[in-house]
């Protein structure tokens, strides 16, 4: 018979990278933590690193490896909360149906942390109502941020928030209150006590992972964006992956500061330990994805909140895995050749390009919170923008310095329909807009792909523009469909048709 011991805090139940280092972080902040895995060499590893940082811990604290599901519910004192961290899809329902026979009863509290669909989530909490609360909290932050402080998106019954808050509130990770920057931690026991944790309550059912699934859209923009400048400094310019390495290095002390631009210059930097050349020029040119991205681009053209960038970085994954065919169409279709350029000229690029980064990322930020924005109205959430940015200033994948503006930005105005209308972003791309389209127009010129610089420039003169094409549009559908048209010199919503085939109709003359 497994022991029975004194009842801990929280069950952890999947023990891959993020669920081992979820529960070790909720060990150095103090909380006893009964952990399971369907693989037991997993409950043993997550064991061994239990005992191995002991000394380094400031709480006395236990942890314990169960055998089964049964073992786990029996050290929870009810309400009993358990965190899942199992793949998304079937996985989780699977582990709720397991948990439901051995015996979890409805007042006890599941949390799904994976990146799971949020439509699935909704599901999921209508699903098992009466059974136990289904509550779910996106993490991000990768294998690092959950062992050090993890950026934390929970959503759905506010009753079973109040359990979870204070455990998310002290693993999740810190920002300063005063200046908005990240109080990190780096090693095993190390604990930060004060600072603004990097979790909030996002809202009803679903919502948390709906902002983690615009999140995960940023991200795709954001690393392709990155991947366009080193395309743009690499063929067009002519540097070396340790110059780009320098260059992002540099960016990353100014306003482009983030995660992604700072690993993308340790990436660029890393040698080859094969070879001994950049490690980046061996790696095979074909993008991977789970499927995040496509949920935010998809969830966009449904709710008709264009988010081009985060779209073509997609596309842009979808398009590198297509190497063969790349290959072939290389030498069968015309670019342009690069010239070589003087320095005066390379620093120039160098410099509109990151503008032109600072402004895309400016953009494709602005997509993705008008998008939640939509979401929101649809779904009856109520998001706190100025919120959901204060949290990922840290923690998260996308974090970046210029969050903290965007905090600012909700913070002056809740309810501000779009990012671009926020004095401090219109400012700052009105002067940065001409840089933009030279850098744009150099890859353009060069034959270098931008689909995510040039589409987010698209996308600011689309919206800068009073007028559009799309009186020709309407027309063309009238025409063919007879799917009406409103007209500039008539009241709104007013539905006009004009047989355009009659033989009668006037036709204007040159
Ligand atoms: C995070 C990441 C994490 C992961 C995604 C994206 O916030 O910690 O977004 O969730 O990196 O699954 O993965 P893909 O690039 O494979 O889609």
């Amino acid at each position: 018979m497994p022991e029975k011991t004194q009842q801990m805090d929280i069950g952890v139940i999947g023990l891959g990278v993020m669920g081992k280092n979820l529960a070790l972080n909720m060990v150095d902040n103090g909380f006893n933590v009964a952990a399971y895995d369907l693989d037991a060499l997993k409950v043993r590893q997550f064991l061994s690193q239990f005992d191995t940082e002991a000394d380094s811990r400031k709480h006395s604290v236990r942890a314990l490896g169960c055998e089964s599901l049964n073992h786990l519910i029996e050290q929870l004192s009810s309400p009993k909360l358990i965190v899942l961290s199992v793949p998304a899809g079937a996985p989780v329902d699977g582990v709720c149906h397991a948990l439901i026979e051995a015996g979890i009863e409805s007042e006890d509290i599941i949390v799904d942390t994976g990146n799971s669909l949020w439509t699935d989530t909704v599901e999921r909490e209508k699903r098992y109502k009466g059974q136990f609360t289904f509550f779910s909290s996106a993490v991000s932050g990768g294998e690092t941020g959950a062992r050090f402080g993890p950026c934390l998106m929970p959503s759905g019954d506010e009753k079973a928030w109040q359990r979870v808050a204070p455990i998310w509130q002290a693993i999740s990770a810190k920002v300063d209150s005063e200046t908005g920057l990240p109080l990190e931690r780096t090693s095993a026991g190390e604990i930060v006590e004060t600072g603004d944790s990097c979790t909030t309550y996002i809202g009803g059912a679903g919502a948390g992972h709906y902002v983690k699934m615009v999140h995960n859209g940023i991200e795709y923009a954001d690393m392709q964006l990155i991947c366009e400048a080193y395309h743009i400094l690499s063929k067009g310019c002519g540097m070396s992956a340790t110059e780009i390495g320098k260059v992002f290095e540099k960016w990353n002390q100014g306003r482009l500061n983030s995660y992604l631009v700072e690993i993308s210059a340790d990436v660029l930097k890393q040698a080859d330990p094969e070879t001994q050349r950049p490690l980046v020029e061996m790696i095979l040119d074909k993008a991977g994805q789970k499927g995040t991205g496509l949920w935010t681009a998809v969830s966009s053209l449904q709710l008709g909140c264009p988010a081009p960038t985060i779209a073509e970085a997609v596309s842009a994954r979808a398009i590198s895995t297509q190497k063969s065919l790349r290959v072939s169409l290389s030498t069968k279709l015309a670019g342009q050749d690069t010239t070589e350029l003087s320095l005066e000229s390379k620093q120039q690029i160098i410099n509109q390009l990151e503008s032109a980064l600072y402004c895309a990322k400016i953009a494709s930020y602005a997509q993705g919170f008008q998008l939640m924005a939509m979401a929101a109205k649809e779904q009856g959430w109520r998001l706190e923008f100025a919120e959901i940015a204060k949290i990922w200033r840290a923690g998260c994948i996308i974090r970046a310095s210029f969050l903290q503006s965007i905090t600012e930005a909700y913070q002056q105005q809740g309810d501000l329909a779009h990012l671009f209308l926020a004095d401090s972003f219109a400012k700052q791309l009105s002067e940065l807009q001409t840089d933009w389209r030279q850098a744009t127009s150099f890859a353009v010129l060069n034959g270098i792909p931008t689909p995510c610089i040039s589409s987010a420039l698209a996308y600011y003169d689309s919206f800068r523009s009073e007028t559009l094409p799309a009186n020709l549009l309407q027309g063309q559908r009238d025409y063919f469909g007879a799917h009406t048209y409103e007209r500039i010199d008539k009241e709104a919503g007013k539905k006009f048709h004009l047989e355009w085939s009659s033989q009668s109709r006037e036709q204007l003359e040159l």
